[in-house]
């Protein structure tokens, strides 16, 4: 499986190279191919903020590596380079709001910065973290592809017609996906008649993003309006909505893009399954519940404008961008550490216990 996955591998979304970040950039997929560079920590935060590189763990990723940028431009300048830095870290971390994994992300850098002994040079170590970060995810995903491919043929054997939301693939995470690893992999397997991805309002992740990167591997997608998933439900024999997170708490609830909680509460009225796959770094231990979430709104020209032209009439718009979608909504959360079914306070608390499974 993971060898097949690996040979499959066609999009990614992040690269370093020679002390430099690339960023493919996710505004104008799939209609160019424009890889950004980026040389300072301000760049990648307006870079996260802008959406040029979205999706939980790749803006991770992205941050720490725009720490990195932090780092080789602080430690040149010399003096008190570290307080100098404390302002990338700053920007960084403000650049959204919802993730965690932009978070986690960077209080591991930070941490490592600590570890590192006065006089000594951080650049290598910083470097070296960064990429740690990177290829951990990569490797998670991985891990959590099979994972989930096996919570599939443990309920239902046969074939499956899946419906996902957003993009949580290749373009969101280091490599692969979560979502959509898990989804990739159950093609390989020949679990997967067809994937249904909601085009997904205002920013069109699924029909721009995911469609696209389903299409590439040839894995038959159908896409839809986010509002035609109950109707899809009760005519099209799905059996699974299998959906990414960008912060679950500690009881289970999960923040994922706008619209996936009432994906949620379509499947549980239509007896279809529902499917979490994110990293253990996408889980804060810190919130209590889903109510502690702070969830991005963005400006509502984002609705009422598609693609510069004004569609909608001049009034206001509210454009909330995530949502929360409680825990008892949910069949399985897919983590590298392993799955918690009918997720709860204390079945989380004994994953995050739990060694990573690979
Ligand atoms: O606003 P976005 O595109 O960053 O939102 C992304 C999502 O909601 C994804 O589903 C989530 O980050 C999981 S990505 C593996």
């Amino acid at each position: 499986m993971r060898d097949q996955l690996l040979a499959a591998e066609k999009v990614k979304a992040i690269e370093w190279r020679d002390g430099t970040l690339y960023l493919l950039d996710q505004r104008v997929l799939p209609f160019e191919q424009t890889w950004l560079a980026y040389h300072t920590a301000e760049g990648v935060a307006e870079a996260i903020r802008t959406m040029v590189v979205r999706g939980a763990p790749a803006i991770g990723i992205a941050a720490a590596y725009g720490l990195v940028l932090g780092v080789f431009e602080r430690y040149a300048q010399g003096g008190h380079w570290q307080m100098a830095l404390e302002e990338d870290f700053d920007l960084l971390v403000n650049a959204r709001p919802t993730a965690v994994n932009l978070f986690w992300a960077l209080n591991r850098m930070r941490e490592r910065l600590y570890r590192i002994k006065e006089g000594d040079d951080p650049r290598p170590a910083m470097e070296a973290e960064a990429a740690a970060i990177h290829l951990s995810d990569r490797e998670a995903n991985l891990t959590m592809a099979q994972l989930g491919v096996d919570l599939i043929r443990k309920h239902q054997g046969n074939l499956q017609t899946v419906l996902t939301h957003c993009n949580a693939g290749a373009l969101a995470t280091g490599g692969f996906g979560t979502a959509l690893g898990v989804i990739r992999a159950a093609y390989i397997e020949g679990m997967i008649e067809r994937v249904y991805a909601d085009e997904t309002r205002p920013w069109l992740q699924g029909s721009r993003l995911t469609a696209w990167e389903l299409a590439n591997e040839g894995i038959p997608v159908t896409v839809t309006v986010d509002s035609a998933a109950a109707h899809l439900m009760k005519t099209k024999g799905l059996t699974w909505v299998i959906v990414g997170a960008d912060r679950i708490t500690a009881n289970g609830d999960v923040a994922n893009k706008i619209g996936t909680y009432q994906l949620a509460v379509a499947a549980m009225h239509h007896g279809v399954r529902f499917m979490v796959v994110a990293p253990s770094s996408t889980i804060d231990l810190n919130l209590a519940t889903g109510e502690d979430i702070p969830l991005e709104e963005r400006d509502g020209s984002e609705i009422l404008n598609v693609g510069g032209q004004r569609l909608g009439a001049e009034v206001d718009a509210f454009n909330p961008v995530f949502d929360v979608t409680p825990a008892d909504l949910i069949d399985a959360i897919v983590t590298e550490k392993g799955i918690v079914e009918r997720p709860d306070t204390a079945k989380i608390a004994q994953l995050m216990c739990r060694k990573r499974l690979h």
